[in-house]
């Protein structure tokens, strides 16, 4: 239960506002002028394409992810070199102290210390007449569930409170024109209090995500009003904080080995880049009651509608035995282009036959069996190229498309997923 207080203006209030401020006339977009082009470098180009391009003037951000993951890290780096290349930048603090930043960003941050001032504060009324003094460039909330308003009587963390303070947040970006930061922790279970209840409010939500005991970090758009969400940030989290990862799909197919069974290169395409990743699957006899299903970085559903697909499509029945499929990296690809490769994994796996490090395969699995092709096949052919596969898998519809191949490239184009698997075990 949560409480809301009523606001009861009279309608006569209300009447008497509109006549003291008189109607307001509405602008033809052409009379509109855009602030594209004046776009804040954040000095980290993963995290500008993200972004879209750069932080927008005047613009709300959300950075949720699970305590821990690098957020703080994150928004730090980018903070010190905004600081250090546009303006001064506030950043506010609820959870920890000024020292622990401060041994913080001496470790990560090589510029713009002078100009990064912290302020640790958890009012935001406070935070409001501090920014308003102060005209910072950039404004960092640290995080918002440790905020609050003086005007609520709930706790900080609450429905009631987060609301507030990102709705007072929104005002002090968009009147001081100056885009702002919001930090925000997700748990697993995706508690009441969460980023959820704000993300309408805000112009973007970023994602950043990794698992805890690996390097790999990524930063996801899930909403973006200034750019597309389909970019990925790819950054490693070592000694001096994080670095980005220029060449992901390079350390993705590293462990790689030929002779190995039950793996098999795969290629996404994400936002504006190909990405080629490993896709891994094990499959062992079940010793007792139910089969077990485990998929890393694969949605559960999809993986047994593949399942379902190879038994009665392609006759390879895994009805008595446990299955494990993970995209190696600790990424959760969207899309489908990787059901082949899933597929092709799994057989491998399950029929003892050994994996190419230099074959990839991309295609979409219907339920039909036959594979449906997937969207730029041609720039994906490109990278795996480039990153030295010299055969491809994929849908015959995409093959047939591509001309002027990359030398010493051979596209094998298939119709099915039975012929696919006949097509790898003569590799
Ligand atoms: P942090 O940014 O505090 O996470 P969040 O704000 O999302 O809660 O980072 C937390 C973890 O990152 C910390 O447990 C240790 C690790 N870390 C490094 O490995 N190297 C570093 O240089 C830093 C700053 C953190
Ligand atoms: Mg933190």
């Amino acid at each position: 239960m949560v409480e809301e207080k009523l606001n009861d203006v009279a309608s006569d209030d209300k009447r008497r506002r509109t006549e003291r401020i008189g109607v307001p006339s509405p602008t033809p977009l052409s009379g509109l002028i855009s602030n594209e082009k004046s776009r804040i470098d954040t000095g980290i180009s993963e995290f500008n394409r993200v972004l879209g391009g750069g932080l927008v003037r005047g613009s709300l951000t959300l950075i949720s992810g699970e305590p821990g993951i690098g957020k703080s890290t994150l928004i730090v780096q980018a903070a010190a070199e905004i600081a250090s290349r546009i303006g001064p930048v506030l950043y506010v603090t609820g959870e920890e102290s000024e020292e622990q930043i401060k041994l913080r960003t001496d470790r990560v941050c090589q510029v713009g210390l002078d100009r990064l001032f912290l302020l640790a504060e958890t009012n935001i009324e406070t935070i409001t007449a501090v920014t308003e003094a102060m005209n910072p460039s950039l404004l960092i909330i640290d995080s918002i569930q440790t905020m609050y308003s003086e005007e609520l009587e709930s706790a900080p963390g609450s429905v009631s409170q987060v609301r507030a303070c990102a709705n007072e947040l929104m005002r002090i970006g968009k009147g001081k024109d100056i885009p702002v930061f919001i930090v925000a922790h997700v748990t697993k279970s995706g508690d009441l209090a969460g980023p959820k209840i704000i993300e309408h409010l805000v112009d973007c939500v970023l994602n950043f995500y990794g698992e805890r005991n690996q390097d790999l970090r990524i930063l996801r758009a899930y909403k973006n009003r200034f750019g597309t969400t389909s970019e990925i940030g790819a950054f490693s989290m070592g000694e001096s904080g994080l670095s980005q990862i220029e060449n992901l799909s390079e350390s993705f197919l590293e462990g790689m080995e030929d002779g190995a069974e039950g793996y098999v290169a795969s290629a996404i395409y994400e936002g504006t880049r190909p990405l080629l990743l490993e896709v891994q699957s094990l499959t062992s006899p079940t010793g007792m009651g139910f089969p077990r299903r485990t998929a890393l970085g694969v949605e559960l559903s999809r993986l047994n509608m593949i399942l379902a697909v190879l038994d009665r499509k392609a006759g390879i029945s895994l009805t008595d035995q446990d299955v494990y499929v993970n995209v190696v990296g600790g990424l959760k690809p969207e899309g489908t282009s990787t059901d082949l490769a899933v597929a092709l994994a799994i057989t491998s796996s399950f029929r003892r036959i050994p994996g190419d490090r230099h074959t990839l395969a991309i295609g979409e699995i219907g339920l039909t069996g036959h594979l449906r092709p997937v969207q730029n096949a041609e720039k994906i052919v490109r990278e795996a190229a480039r990153m030295g596969f010299s055969r491809i898998l994929l849908p015959k519809k995409n093959a047939d498309r591509l001309n002027e191949l990359p030398a010493g490239l051979r596209l094998i184009g298939v119709q099915s997923l039975r012929e696919a698997i006949d097509e790898m075990k003569q590799i």
